[in-house]
């Protein structure tokens, strides 16, 4: 692999280009719908489509598209709910929204015409970097650079690039080697098989190496780790928020407090927690329990329970019950959302899980 040794930016290396086009001109896919065409109406309308579906599933839709929608005016002439009902079954409706709203841009801002940058294509709803490139490649022959992730895979094996290719940093590494090996000519045939080895050989699962041009200098298959690159994503380290919840009783009644509208256990009652108390900062866990009780009544004792974990969605919550017992309580409402129940209301109540448990456990 050619590098510059300092900047680490991939230096221009003509024999990928080469290697590849020759290969898709002999090899490559020819016959798809939207390569009959320079019609960056059509090319754009194929690439949205292309984006999270497979070619056997997109020709059908693509052709009903055309026939009701032959030019960007009338994409944009239509009402919303008749492109969503000609998307319908494509999935990823976001696409459809986004397809009437740059359809409506195009008119509007670029007289009917696919701008033919990078940049401006860019701008427009629904149109990302490569996406853009894409269209400026087919349409107008630009010598832009794609990155999708059939593209990305490409690279990864082909190059040995290491780490999670949606992280940041090695995307930008992706980027600068996929605008470093762009070819002088033939962007057409090169696009289309960067396109066409991902999505024909180079595939995430059984990659066909022994058909592939790349064979011979892929890092991946000189090293025997075509399942292993590109990395994986990986797995989210789930973030842990820890609680104090005081189980406070008094004459056979316990205080709750109701929960706000939204956050987790939105509406619902539930134990107090020591930092939605609020008070000041205290010397020790026995001076904050007692401050941020004040005005509910004089705690006697306080007497740890059990810690657990409870595991929500998107992060774990370590509990730490304090059962309080107190000497004397005042009647009034300290603050609006508390109240005092006794056991036949908290069977009515709604309690989280986590709570019922733990009272079931006194
Ligand atoms: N996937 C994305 N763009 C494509 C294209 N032009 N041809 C085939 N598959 C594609």
């Amino acid at each position: 692999m050619k590098r510059l040794a300092d900047s680490g930016t991939p230096a221009a290396d003509s024999a990928f280009a080469d290697s590849l086009v020759a290969w898709q001109k002999r090899h490559g896919r020819h016959q798809l719908p939207w390569q009959q065409t320079r019609d960056a109406y059509r090319i754009w309308l194929s690439e949205i489509m292309l984006q999270q579906t497979q070619v056997a599933t997109v020709v059908p839709y693509y052709q009903r598209f055309l026939q009701r929608f032959p030019d960007v005016a009338a994409l944009a002439a239509a009402p919303v709910e008749e492109v969503m009902a000609l998307w319908a079954g494509l999935g990823y409706y976001t696409r459809a929204r986004n397809l009437h709203r740059c359809a409506q841009a195009v008119v509007e801002q670029h007289g009917g015409r696919f701008p033919p940058e990078v940049a401006q294509l860019a701008e427009l709803p629904g149109i990302g970097q490569s996406t853009a490139a894409a269209i400026a490649a087919f349409a107008y022959g630009a010598r832009a650079a794609i990155l999708d992730g059939n593209v990305k895979r490409v690279f990864c094996r082909v190059f040995g690039i290491e780490g999670f290719p949606g992280q940041a940093s090695v995307e930008r590494q992706l980027w600068q080697r996929a605008a470093a090996l762009l070819p002088a000519q033939d962007i057409e045939a090169y696009t289309q098989g960067l396109m066409d080895l991902g999505a024909t050989l180079c595939t995430r699962s059984r990659p066909r190496c022994g058909d592939c041009p790349m064979q011979a200098r892929c890092v991946a298959h000189a090293t025997g780790r075509t399942a292993e690159l590109p990395a994986r994503k990986p797995k989210q380290v789930v973030p842990q928020r820890s609680t104090v919840m005081l189980v406070v009783q008094h004459d056979g009644e316990l205080l709750l407090e109701r929960r706000p509208p939204s956050g987790i256990w939105g509406g619902l009652w539930s134990l107090p927690e020591l930092d939605r108390l609020g008070g000041a900062i205290a010397a020790d866990m026995d001076s904050a329990v007692r401050m941020a009780l004040a005005g509910f009544g004089d705690v006697a004792a306080i007497d740890p329970m059990p810690a657990f974990v409870h595991a929500f969605t998107h992060y774990r919550l370590q509990v730490t019950p304090l059962k309080v017992t107190l000497a004397a309580r005042e009647f009034g409402a300290a603050q609006a959302a508390y109240g005092w129940h006794d056991a036949g209301a908290l069977a009515r109540a709604g309690l989280p899980a986590p709570v019922r448990k733990l009272l079931a456990a006194l």
